[in-house]
């Protein structure tokens, strides 16, 4: 089969096409044709290996254990292995395949039931295969870690990336009053999401003198966290998932500080591949609730140019690999 294959890590140039065996489905594992990879920044770390730490998850502190990468898959079953209940050839699936060591950016990949779910009804390979970790990481933020309720004031910083337009629709899914923070250029898709308000970042600042927010979620960009607890409410929460790692790591070690002052809650998202929350998610695609936001599309071959794209920061949406 084709794939995308890396042995070292380093920039796109790296990523080559490849002929390589095609993997056979273990003890309760799906063999899966993949039809679309939607790219993650998990994806853009774990190529370049940049910081250290995104090693750990490519499973090799030298040089990748998992030489293909991809996470955000959906295809349709090929075989299964034995003992899988859930699934028969056929089904079309779709699931966030990091957790079992990538693999999605290839024309075949192996991974356990557990991890999918049945691709949404009326929704393409494309659109399934954009929506898992982010859509993921944005319900964690917002229902788990932040604890959203229905006519609470929400600004989602970074709305118009990957993590930030599934999280302005899943805010305003769960009645929130939406403000998004991106470029002017992204308004008016924000605003089509169900943003109330927009704050381009270029010419306001969301901390200075504007109302105050029951609820953050920085899905991206860079701000100190001073600036983001000065635009709390009284009792506001602040999530961090993504951005500069300046601002993770704030949210990491600064946000269980300043939680312990006043009554204002900081801290940073861990998000974690769940497939009750992937079967959330492929229920709001089927209804329309939510929608995958899709920038680029671009085909296997053409991988290491998707990668170039996403490296400059500035998708809107997401950017898929069809197979
Ligand atoms: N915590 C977790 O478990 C978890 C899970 C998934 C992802 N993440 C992290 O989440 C972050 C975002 O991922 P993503 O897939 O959404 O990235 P992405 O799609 O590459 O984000 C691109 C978007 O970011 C916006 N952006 C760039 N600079 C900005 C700034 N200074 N202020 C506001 N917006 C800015 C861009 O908008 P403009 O073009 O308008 O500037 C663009 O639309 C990454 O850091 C990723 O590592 C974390």
């Amino acid at each position: 089969m084709k794939a995308i294959v890396y042995t070292q890590y380093g920039s796109p140039d790296v990523l080559q096409l490849q002929e390589v065996a095609r993997p056979l489905p273990e003890k309760g594992e799906l063999l899966v044709k993949v039809h679309a990879t939607g790219l993650n920044a998990a994806d853009r770390l774990g190529l370049s290996g940049q910081p250290f730490i995104a090693r750990l998850a490519m499973g090799g502190l030298r040089r990748p254990k998992h030489t293909i990468l991809g996470a955000d898959v959906a295809g349709v079953v090929e075989a299964v292995g034995s003992g899988v209940t859930t699934f028969r050839p056929g089904d079309a699936v779709f699931g966030d395949i990091s957790g079992a060591g990538f693999g999605g950016l290839a024309e075949y990949v192996c991974a356990p039931e557990g991890v999918w779910a049945l691709k949404p009804e009326g929704v393409s390979f494309e659109q399934a295969a954009a929506a898992p970790m982010a859509a993921v990481t944005a319900l964690q933020g917002l229902r788990d870690k932040g604890q959203l309720r229905a006519g609470q004031r929400v600004l989602i910083h970074g709305a118009s990336g990957g993590v930030g337009t599934f999280a302005v629709q899943i805010a305003a899914a769960l009645r929130g009053e939406v403000t998004a923070v991106c470029s002017a250029r992204n308004a008016d898709m924000v605003r089509a999401l169900g943003a109330t308000h927009v704050i381009d970042y270029a010419r306001e600042d969301f901390a200075r003198n504007g109302p105050r927010y029951d609820l953050i979620l920085a899905a991206n960009g860079h701000r100190p966290i001073g600036d983001y607890r000065r635009a709390l409410a009284p009792g506001g929460v602040y999530v961090v998932s993504g951005g500069s790692m300046t601002q993770i790591f704030q949210g990491i070690l600064l946000g269980p500080v300043l939680s312990r002052f006043g009554d204002k809650r900081m801290g940073n998202l861990a998000a974690m591949p769940n497939v009750d929350d992937l079967a959330t998610v492929g229920e709001w695609l089927e209804k329309g609730t939510i929608r995958s936001v899709i920038d680029r599309c671009y085909p296997l071959e053409k991988t290491a140019e998707a990668f170039r794209y996403l490296e400059q920061e500035h998708a809107r949406g997401k950017v898929v690999i069809t197979v």
